[in-house]
């Protein structure tokens, strides 16, 4: 087994990384520009710009890997609702590359999609449940779902999360609850809305999943999250709670006052029974992660 990872400086991606490590799982890490993740060696890492076809096409021809984790993508909702050329090409066209050049070494190909694929009226969402996609972002993510369904030939899967957090290195953004947790501290004022439900996901908890996908020689749509659904006010609040910290600066506030130019769906969250079943999927809650991350 070897894996082609893209997007290993991102968050996930660098939680894929960790888990090859720790499993001597043979691996070649890719992203865009240099490594920026001192974990991972430098003998496995290959820059890779995955909207440069010719290169996407001749790195994987070269490294001959059994499956490729597709983690890359422009991942700010709104940036891709302002710009959609750009995210057609990093979320859709390059999915296209990736799964020709898979094709090409007969390698399975995972995707990483999200809750986002669904219009948030329904909440518990399982894999046979229809998408609505409600802005630029979430169609990337359904055009890329379909063409992975369509055209990978040796093996497909696709895995939906929601709200990844947790710690890395040099990351280009940064993630809900490392950033509340940060402000609630230092006694900062902040808006929160509580009209959105979710289930934060820990990313070391997401990258068990992904590669419990592979490993478990599995192919379809998986959904793969924390366990818990909850506001984002409540996931702010548990926070607070369990360092003790006060609430008293936090402001309720509804998401229509924020003005965003991406639709969200209010409602998410995932029905995990198929995740528990075929991958023994045992994702920590939110509590457990606070004390591992803190
Ligand atoms: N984060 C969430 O809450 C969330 C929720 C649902 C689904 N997902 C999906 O999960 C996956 C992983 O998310 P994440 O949180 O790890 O995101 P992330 O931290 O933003 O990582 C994405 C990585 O993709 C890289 N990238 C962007 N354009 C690229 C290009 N043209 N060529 C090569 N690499 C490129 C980025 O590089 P730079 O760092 O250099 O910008 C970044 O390192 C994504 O597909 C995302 O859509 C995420």
């Amino acid at each position: 087994m070897k894996i082609f990872i893209t997007g290993s400086n991102g968050l996930l991606g660098q939680k894929i990384v960790d888990f090859c490590l720790k499993n001597s799982i043979e691996f070649i890490a890719t992203s865009k520009g240099g490594n920026r993740n001192s974990k991972c060696p430098a003998d496995n890492y290959c820059e890779l710009d995955i909207t440069n076809n010719e290169d996407v096409s001749v790195l994987i021809v070269k490294e001959k890997p059994t499956h490729v984790v597709h983690t890359a993508a422009i991942t700010n909702v709104d940036f891709c609702e302002l710009n959609p050329k750009e995210s057609e090409l990093v979320n859709v066209t390059a999915t296209k590359y990736l799964v020709d050049a898979s094709n090409e070494v007969q390698a399975h190909f995972q995707f990483i999609s999200t809750d986002f694929v669904f219009d948030g009226t329904k909440g518990n969402y399982s894999e046979n449940d229809e998408v609505n996609p409600l802005s630029e972002y979430a169609r990337s993510k359904v055009k890329s779902e379909q063409i992975t369904m369509e055209t990978a030939k040796f093996g497909w899967s696709i895995i939906r999360t929601i709200i990844v957090y947790g710690v890395g290195e040099n990351l280009s953004r940064s993630n809900l609850i490392m950033w509340a947790k940060g402000a609630i501290e230092k006694g900062d004022a902040i808006n929160i809305i509580d009209d959105q439900f979710r289930a934060p996901t820990f990313a070391d908890d997401l990258a068990a999943g992904c590669l419990g996908v592979i490993l478990n020689n599995e192919n379809g749509v998986f959904h793969i999250s924390g366990p818990e659904t909850m506001s984002i006010y409540e996931i702010v609040e548990r926070i607070a709670k369990h360092f003790n910290y006060s609430m008293e600066k936090v402001n309720k506030i509804s998401s229509s006052t924020l003005n965003q130019p991406a639709h969200r769906p209010p409602k998410t969250g995932f029905d995990l029974s198929k995740a528990y079943e075929k991958i023994n999927y045992k994702p920590h809650t939110l509590e457990e992660t606070l004390d591992l991350l803190f």
